[in-house]
């Protein structure tokens, strides 16, 4: 039997940060579900689609897959038969979201375990909130983020060139 990982998140745009989680969570799991939250009173920078689109470049892998969902992400892991919530960590900050997300989604669903992978030690500033920051600022994001993020965010802070 194969054992499924969902991976939720924003993912506004998908970092390296993401994509060292996903590649450090295939050594665990068979497959890694990267799950796009779709929250309709959010508007991101790229939309639903344009993250799927990166993951779908950046993972040629059958074993990764790119969907979105809506609704309780407890409710979702189990139409996707997943065995386990996949979350990274990268600070204390972090830990106290977390903890209250993973406690919550355990009293919803109990036995969905969530495991969490630490961010790799020159990854730990690495988010995606940044990223947007520093790029509509004009700085380089190029160590933090993958091609087709690279590709769409010069597309939308110089659509001239
Ligand atoms: O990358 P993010 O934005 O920190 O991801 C948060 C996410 C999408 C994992 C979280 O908001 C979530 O699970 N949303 C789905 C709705 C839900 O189940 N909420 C209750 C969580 S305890």
């Amino acid at each position: 039997m194969s054992r499924i990982a969902l991976y939720p998140g924003s993912f506004d745009p998908l970092t390296n940060g993401h994509i060292s989680l996903v590649e450090r969570g295939l050594d665990i799991f068979d497959e890694v579900i990267v799950a796009v939250a779709h929250n309709p009173n959010k508007t991101g920078l790229f939309s639903v689609e344009e993250r799927l689109e990166i993951v779908r470049e950046v993972f040629k892998t059958p074993r990764v897959k790119a969907t979105t969902f809506q609704g309780l992400l407890v409710n979702f892991a189990k139409e996707m038969n997943a065995h386990a919530i996949l979350r990274g960590l990268r600070s204390v900050g972090d830990f106290e979201y977390e903890y209250q997300m993973a406690n919550m989604n355990r009293q919803l669903a109990p036995g969905l375990q969530t495991v969490f992978l630490m961010a790799e030690p020159d990854q730990f500033y690495v988010s995606s909130r940044l990223v947007k920051e520093v790029s509509s600022l004009g700085g380089d994001v190029t160590s933090v983020v993958p091609e087709p993020v690279l590709r769409r965010l010069a597309k939308i802070h110089n659509p001239s060139k």
